[in-house]
């Protein structure tokens, strides 16, 4: 019999999907577990299903001899030590496909919100401070015509772009990879440019890259300052490509007009001066967080999972 550990219970009865001779043992708290009661609950574990919020490093893997296969319950894999293994000849998979356009909506929900200024708007009504319509109450700014910046153009960089085109926005993307995307973006009239000119040219800008070491802290001082003055800022990938230091320095200084984040540099912690600011929409990391996404992303996890203990080639596998 083999053994799967999912660190934490998902929205699907994962020991109902199991395949014959495999078994799922769930993690008894709904919280994120620490490596070491990862150790213990994995101990004799071909598969791992963890979760974004839990730390897969070399040292915990070196603890897990079975371990053949880590399913991240996530798309993004930046909690997992890569190299390690690689080196180990663990599996890694993750959960690309299923959560692109929840997370192309919220990114958009965001971008709306800071234009059309929406949680001012919200407080007002339900602090009684609005006293009736006025010609020049609550300005915002139209997205029609703007120009969106989308720093990536992976999947959900282009999902985010597709609804900025049906808003009548004005696209522009970097893309790492140099070929590949020339279709989805001839589709939605985006341009590639350069880092220099997407910070330059751009109303606003979304990011939907990774985190990786070239990532972090990408917006930081110096690319606050090479923005659009007034420019808006959303964030749905990982907190750490923002320096988030630098990032309310820029919203006190006024060279940034607003900032939508979802994700934080050190969540669930959130800098105490983006808390009070009306120019900030804050969201609890619920970009995928919908249902039908959740359970989907659940079924590939285990899926991945299940494949590589089997022996077939998984769906989503990271390498
Ligand atoms: C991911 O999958 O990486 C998201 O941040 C959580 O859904």
């Amino acid at each position: 019999m083999k053994t799967v550990f999912v660190t934490r219970s998902l929205p699907v009865d994962a020991a109902a999907l199991a395949p014959r001779g495999v078994r799922v043992v769930t993690g008894a708290h709904e919280r994120p577990l620490s490596a070491e009661e990862i150790a213990s609950g994995a101990a004799f574990a071909e598969g791992l299903v963890p979760q974004l919020t839990e730390s897969i490093d070399r040292a915990l893997m070196e603890r897990l001899p079975a371990l053949r296969v880590i399913a991240n319950y996530a798309v993004g894999v930046d909690n997992v030590d890569l190299r390690a293994a690689q080196e180990r000849g663990i599996v890694v998979c993750n959960t690309p496909d299923v959560l692109t356009e929840a997370t192309a909506e919220l990114a958009f929900a965001l971008l709306l919100a800071l234009a059309r200024r929406v949680r001012e708007g919200e407080r007002m009504v339900r602090t009684g401070a609005y006293t009736g319509w006025s010609p020049s109450l609550l300005l915002g700014r139209e997205l029609s015509g703007a120009t969106l910046g989308l720093f990536g153009f992976g999947r959900i960089g282009q999902a985010v772009a597709r609804r900025a085109a049906a808003f009548g926005m004005r696209v522009l993307y970097t893309a790492r990879r140099e070929t590949g995307h020339e279709e989805a973006a001839e589709r939605v009239c985006a341009r590639r440019v350069p880092f220099e000119s997407l910070l330059l040219e751009s109303d606003a800008i979304s990011i939907h890259a990774p985190l990786e070491t070239t990532t972090r802290h990408v917006f930081g001082p110096a690319a606050f300052r090479a923005m659009k003055p007034g420019a808006l800022l959303v964030n749905t990938a990982r907190g750490a490509l923002v320096d988030e230091e630098a990032l309310v320095a820029a919203l006190r200084s006024g060279r940034l007009g607003g900032a939508g984040l979802d994700v934080f540099e050190h969540e669930p912690a959130v800098h105490p001066g983006l808390l009070d600011r009306d120019d900030v929409v804050l969201l609890p990391h619920v970009g995928s967080a919908t249902r039908q996404t959740r359970e989907a992303m659940a079924r590939l996890a285990l899926e991945n999972c299940f494949a590589v203990l089997e022996g077939r080639p998984p769906r989503s596998p990271v390498f």
